[in-house]
């Protein structure tokens, strides 16, 4: 290991000369207070910044050996380093974002950016080596790696200098709503929405809370629940029951608003959030429209037969997917990888996926139509699979007959609107033993999981590893597998982990396992070895988050490559 005084040395002796030599500064230094290992340095100031990590003996951070005895724990201890990281960093260079630790968001997720192993803690950072054209600027990178850098470990990374309060405060409220997450099962519940809770955000564009003029959350008196949770704290809220729920109320009442809520509440939000008591079971899946799409190999039959085409829906593929088709396939995806939770928008779905009315019924007779629409697979999907479905339906009734519960939003508050629902249409359409009575055969078969073939993942066009693009994309070979609509990927750091996931998954596809089985198995690593586990490279593994398994399978579900060959 370098001194402190090798380091300066180094850097003065470069200043002014060409960027590639700051080549040289690979290595470790002992800075004192940590080591500073600089494991990747850029090849030019325009590339992608350089990767660095501040090393703590776990002594040295002081943190107490209480609030990182469990990897839950550690994993709320991680998210609220990385914050205060990322503050130090943000005044410390003025905004100019020279010292990177990531840009978490609201939700927090397991992370690469501050690891806290048994015996040591460290942040991994990105850092634009500074210069005038292309000679090294070396007094200036002095100043960020010997003063920066050490300023945002100081007062970051030590327990002494953290508000201790906010950081056991943050693991109490991650604990808490874990806790509660895991109730949901027990209490035959698919999600919470507590009372008090801020659902809206600032804008379209921002997933910071409304700042004035939200009104808060607060549960109808019939579906009102509380839970007491580990830290002694009880909350109150709306229990969504497990079954057929359908949101109604007028446009503008709040509607979608509340549905994405409950698609982001997979994850535990920070405090201040204002969602932090908005909890959804983990598995739970955003189904859309998203006409374009690729699929391969989907069994879509329960819902389309008999396409013009002469299409097999048993084994659906098409390079480019209608409207209801997409949604199908969405829906079919959701339940191989999992799903016992489906969250669904009209406004981001095909009208005749989700419903056909009587007068079409009418006009175009059901052997001509090869669409069975989602109002009458709903309950099948509930009593068949156990798979539950949170419904935002403001234009239509059709709903209500086979719906368990109906809640109406009137200027974002509110109702339980069940009963009257149930008595424009009659009650519920049938109980679930006369249906089985009338018609003993499932719709929804066993389902034989998916294989891909062995090579699906190793395109000729592919020579270099998968690469995010922000949030929405993934460049693999000379394919972008599209992101864009795959509402609960949240993260551009998560995207980055589908990218190495995709690579990794590559070795695995044997043409014997499954999809589901192959995407296992790197869950099994990634619990062995962490997320550091998923990079290719030793040291600093780069920003990652980790994403559900949901949403992998929606990155290979996307991959134009992809080739299946069915279980048999
Ligand atoms: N609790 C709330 N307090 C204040 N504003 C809210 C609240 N909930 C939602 N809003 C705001 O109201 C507007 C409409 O919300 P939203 O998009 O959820 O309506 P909607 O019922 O889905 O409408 P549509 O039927 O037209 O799709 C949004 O700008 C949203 O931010
Ligand atoms: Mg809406």
């Amino acid at each position: 290991m370098r001194t402190r005084q090798a380091l300066e040395r180094t850097l003065a002796s470069i200043d002014g000369r060409g960027y590639g030599s700051y080549k040289q500064l690979h290595g470790t230094y002992d800075l004192g207070l940590f080591r500073l290992a600089v494991d990747h340095v850029q090849v030019d100031p325009y590339a992608p910044p350089s990767k660095a990590r501040a090393v703590l003996d776990l002594d040295a951070t002081g943190l107490p050996a209480d609030l990182i005895d469990t990897a839950r724990k550690r994993v709320a201890v991680s998210d609220f380093l990385t914050r205060r990281c990322h503050e130090a960093a943000r005044k410390a260079t003025d905004g100019d974002r020279a010292v990177s630790f990531g840009t978490p968001g609201q939700e927090i997720l397991p992370r690469t950016s501050v690891l806290i192993a048994d015996d040591r803690v460290e942040a991994r950072f990105e850092v634009s080596l500074p210069a005038r054209g292309r000679r090294v600027l070396g007094r200036v990178a002095a100043d960020v790696l010997t003063g920066t850098v050490p300023r945002i470990v100081e007062s970051s990374l030590r327990y002494d200098n953290l508000d201790a309060e906010a950081l056991r405060a943050h693991v109490e409220l991650h604990l808490d709503q874990e806790h509660l997450r895991a109730r949901l099962g027990e209490r035959g519940l698919v999600a919470f929405v507590g009372d008090g809770a801020i659902l809206p955000r600032r804008s379209g564009d921002s997933d910071l809370p409304m700042s004035d003029g939200a009104t808060p959350f607060a549960s109808p008196e019939s579906l009102r629940v509380s839970f007491d949770l580990p830290s002694g704290r009880t909350v109150t809220g709306m229990g969504v029951p497990e079954g057929v729920t359908v949101v109604v109320g007028g446009g503008y009442h709040g509607k979608s608003t509340l549905l994405r809520a409950l698609e982001r509440g997979v994850h535990s939000h920070v405090p201040g959030d204002g969602r932090e008591w908005v909890i959804t079971r983990h598995d739970a899946v955003t189904v859309r429209a998203e006409d374009g799409r690729a699929v391969t190999g989907v069994n879509i039959s329960p819902f389309i037969t008999g396409l013009p085409s002469g299409t097999d829906t048993t084994r659906f593929t098409t390079t480019n997917a209608s409207g209801s088709t997409s949604q199908a396939a969405n829906l079919v995806e959701a339940l191989e990888a999992g799903a016992s939770l489906l969250l669904i928008d009209e406004d981001t779905s095909a009208t005749n996926f989700m419903i056909r009315d009587e007068l079409m019924r009418k006009l175009v007779p059901a052997d001509r139509e090869p669409i069975t629409p989602f109002v009458d697979r709903v309950r099948p999907l509930y009593e068949e699979l156990g798979v539950s479905t949170v419904l935002v339906a403001g234009g239509s009734g059709a709903f209500f007959a086979v719906a368990d519960h109906v809640i109406a939003l009137d200027a974002y508050v509110p109702r339980d609107v069940t009963d009257a629902a149930h008595a424009i249409t009659d009650g519920p359409r049938e109980t679930p033993a006369e249906r089985a009575a009338e018609d003993a055969t499932r719709v929804f078969a066993a389902e034989a999981r998916r294989v891909p073939a062995a090579n699906s993942l190793r395109p000729k066009n592919k020579t270099k590893p998968a690469k995010a693009r922000g949030r929405g994309a993934v460049q693999y070979g000379t394919d972008t597998i599209d992101l864009g609509a795959v509402a609960q990927l949240i993260d551009p750091a998560q995207t980055t982990a589908i990218a190495h996931i995709l690579d990794r998954l590559a070795d695995l596809l044997d043409g014997r396992r499954s999809l589901h089985e192959a995407v296992d198995e790197i869950y099994r690593r990634i619990e062995r070895g962490g997320l550091d586990a998923l990079s290719p490279h030793s040291g600093h593994p780069g920003q990652l988050a980790l994403p559900r398994r949901h949403e992998v399978h929606a990155a290979l579900n996307r991959y134009r490559g992809l080739r299946i060959t069915m279980r048999d």
